[in-house]
């Protein structure tokens, strides 16, 4: 017995003493990045804003479930009050500033400003409050870049199928529309959707998020089909109608990982696939040659849908019409990069019949090497941050990219050592790949503040700056990673730590 513990202990120390410090090395080229080269810091509306029932907000599907479920919560908190953003961007300021940031990505509260999700509704007081941000930030010489939607759907929309009901598209179009017009003299860069893929898969397929819909492999495809096209439709107008006159960009924001091939030694056509399956699913209509899904998952899904007995595919391919306003709908891919698999086909194919896992026959692997952040699914690969910069540089005519989202989790303690490690890495990570040719522009670190983290709650912190939670100030504190931040933004090249 005893000496079983001490194995138990030794491997465990082994396997620790495995893990490699989270580093890149520079690649040659530049050491600075361009001149041009904007750094920025990420938060979104739901998870900092709290006043979840002020001023005329409605309520979206994350106030309904949080309520509802409180146990689906790791500490069974909420974000009714959160970092109190709604009545402390001052405080959020005074930390942007700090940074030396050159924009600040931020998403709009749907419900709060189109309380039943159309334009029955228009609440002033959330115009009042975004207008004082937009204003102060660029008082600041500091650029709002707006998400219009970052999981807070109206419950409003929830009601008759949310994301699975195709007349989102008309409602998205013309919320879009009226963000255009009302903040689109100032707002210059604007992103429509946050990772359709994680709301979509979550949401309407493994129930893990609300509005907590168990149907994989169908109301998920549906929901990111859906997505497209409000996307597309909301790209659309602006081009049409605001364009000539506010003269920004659109664009739309894809989470993805990198994925390598290691038993079957290096089988790139496995890389391809597992890239399809994640990045190329939302990116590939947009920005492919085809102005549809990748061949590839469609042909997959049209032989399974078969094989169960459907007279239809589950991911029915864009018909010519919507293939033409889809095709082209970006001016800027935003990419949220956290981490990296090792992927490798699945035979027999893994997960419920149907399902994404399923169509996808892959499944997902770690290096031991690579370092673990606080949350489950986080390791530290900057490799990959850089290899799928070049992936989209080599599939997508090198379109614009802006890295929307990149972070780290712990504890959130101030000497985050961790995280200024992580941050250094994927900057050179971002640079090598500016060097290599990528048209990269922008970088933003996820996130600004310690925030609440979905259904890990307080739990797992990712805050450039500490929030002290309890005090009844909830102030902002500098992590050393901050400070390391703020000096890579005023010298514009990466320091070593
Ligand atoms: C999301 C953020 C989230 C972060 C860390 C991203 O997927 O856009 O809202 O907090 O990852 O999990």
């Amino acid at each position: 017995m005893r000496a079983h513990l001490i194995l138990a202990l030794c491997l465990h120390l082994c396997s620790k003493a495995a893990t490699e410090k989270c580093q890149l090395k520079h690649k040659g080229g530049n050491r600075e990045f361009p001149a041009n080269f904007s750094f920025g810091a990420s938060t979104a509306a739901y998870q900092i804003e709290g006043a979840w029932n002020e001023d005329g907000k409605g309520l979206s599907i994350w106030d309904t479930y949080t309520h509802t479920n409180p146990e689906r919560i790791r500490d069974r908190t909420n974000g009714d009050a959160a970092a109190e953003s709604y009545h402390r961007f001052e405080q959020d300021l005074v930390a942007l500033k700090e940074l030396k940031v050159n924009f600040y990505r931020f998403s709009f509260s749907w419900p709060r400003l189109l309380p039943n999700a159309d334009t029955t509704v228009i609440n002033q007081k959330g115009i009042d409050y975004y207008n004082m941000m937009i204003d102060k930030l660029l008082a600041n010489n500091i650029e709002p870049m707006v998400t219009m939607f970052h999981c807070d759907l109206p419950d409003a929309l929830n009601k008759f199928g949310g994301f699975t009901n195709d007349i989102i598209i008309k409602y998205f179009h013309y919320y879009a529309e009226f963000l255009y017009e009302t903040f689109g003299d100032r707002v210059k860069k604007w992103i429509t959707f946050n990772e359709p893929f994680d709301y979509c898969v979550l949401g309407y397929g493994r129930a893990y998020f609300p509005p907590l819909v168990h149907s994989p492999g169908v109301a998920d495809y549906l929901c990111m089909d859906n997505t497209l096209r409000a996307h597309a439709a909301a790209y659309r107008a602006y081009k049409a109608k605001y364009f000539s006159a506010q003269g920004g960009k659109v664009g739309i924001t894809i989470s993805s990982r990198f994925y390598y091939n290691q038993q079957n030694g290096g089988d790139e056509s496995i890389v391809e696939r597992a890239m399809q399956y994640s990045l190329g699913w939302l990116a590939n209509p947009i920005f492919g040659k085809t102005g549809n899904y990748p061949q590839l998952i469609l042909d997959d899904i049209w032989n399974n849908s078969m094989r169960e007995g459907l007279s239809w595919s589950r991911l029915p391919a864009f018909d010519e019409f919507w293939s033409k306003v889809i095709k082209g709908s970006g001016d800027f891919l935003g990419l949220n990069y956290y981490t990296s698999r090792y992927a490798e086909l699945a035979d027999p194919a893994d997960g419920e019949i149907p399902s994404w896992e399923y169509d996808s026959q892959l499944q997902y692997s770690v290096d031991e090497k690579w370092k673990q952040g606080k949350s489950d699914w986080l390791y530290c690969v900057p490799q990959g941050l850089e290899d799928i910069l070049k992936w989209i540089r080599d599939h997508y005519d090198n379109v614009e990219v802006f890295v929307t989202e990149n972070g780290w989790s712990d504890n959130g303690q101030l000497e985050d050592s961790e995280r200024v490690d992580y941050l250094q890495a994927h900057l050179q990570a971002v640079l090598n790949a500016v060097n290599d040719g990528c048209n990269v522009t922008h970088y933003s670190h996820w996130s600004l503040i310690d925030n609440f983290e979905w259904n890990m709650g307080y739990t797992q912190k990712f805050g450039l700056f500490y929030l002290n939670l309890t005090s009844p100030n909830k102030e902002r504190i500098a992590k050393k990673s901050a400070r390391y931040y703020s000096s890579v933004i005023e010298s514009g090249k990466i320091i070593l730590s």
